[in-house]
């Protein structure tokens, strides 16, 4: 089943403060970037990857792309001040159709059955979203003051990929733009349109590369995978 990969990778990398666009840090001696770009050139499923870049960093990332032989890339639009701007210069630059993924270039450990199994649920639902249930108990605090437990059974923490038919991403991009609503993934903008959006549990290891400890766990990933498919 054909899918489209919207991938937003024109962030600054503050919290990990290495003092430039983190995607560009090595793992194993690869940029995080063509980590999860291989990711999507290896799938079968994919079809295309859309990549949002930093109009400065736009020679850079082609020089990976030739260097990495990923020939799916077929548009690299300039991303925005804010993650959702990225995501909107993607579906400004595609007129896809089918089902489209968005999918955080700072994830570079998705797994292709968690990567299927979302497709197959937006083709079905409309929406679908990788996530994993909560390990830790949630409390909703005031001021210091915890005014509430939740309900741990019923909380998921959300990850990307977000899968959605091509149709139902844009109606939600553009509802949101219309009405100045800024959410911190997709999901959230097909929830603010009414569409439903499904879950697909995911795994705990498909983390997203934020702060400088996380490279070191993600060293530690990448060698256990490796080891997996010797
Ligand atoms: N991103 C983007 N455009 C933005 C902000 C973020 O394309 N204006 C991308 C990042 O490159 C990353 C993904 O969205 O692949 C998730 O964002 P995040 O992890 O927050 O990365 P940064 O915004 O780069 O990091 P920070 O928030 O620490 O500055
Ligand atoms: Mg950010």
């Amino acid at each position: 089943m054909d899918y489209t990969v919207m991938m937003p990778a024109a962030g600054s990398g503050t919290r990990m403060g290495a003092g430039h666009n983190k995607l560009f840090l090595e793992l194993e001696g690869k940029s995080i970037l063509a980590h999860t770009l291989a990711v999507f050139q290896q799938d079968p499923w994919c079809t295309g990857i859309i990549l949002a870049v930093k109009d400065s960093e736009r020679t850079k990332i082609k020089t990976i792309i030739q260097q990495e032989q990923l020939t799916k890339v077929c548009a690299l639009p300039e991303g925005g001040t804010e993650r959702q701007h990225s995501v909107k210069a993607c579906l400004q630059a595609s007129e896809a159709g089918g089902i489209v993924l968005v999918h955080d270039a700072a994830r570079p450990f998705i797994k292709q059955n968690v990567i299927h199994e979302l497709v197959i649920n937006a083709s079905r639902h409309g929406g679908a979203v990788a996530g994993v249930k909560a390990k830790d108990t949630m409390k909703y605090v005031t001021d210091g003051v915890i005014e509430e437990t939740a309900d741990r059974e019923r909380l998921w923490v959300i990850q990307t990929p977000q899968a959605f038919r091509y149709e139902v991403l844009k109606e939600a991009s553009q509802l949101a733009e219309q009405e100045n609503f800024l959410g911190t993934d997709e999901a959230m903008l097909a929830e603010h349109a009414g569409f439903e959006v499904r879950i697909v549990e995911s795994t705990y290891d498909n983390i997203k590369m934020t702060t400088p400890e996380d490279l070191a766990y993600g060293e530690y990933l990448l060698k256990k995978r490796l080891e997996e498919t010797v």
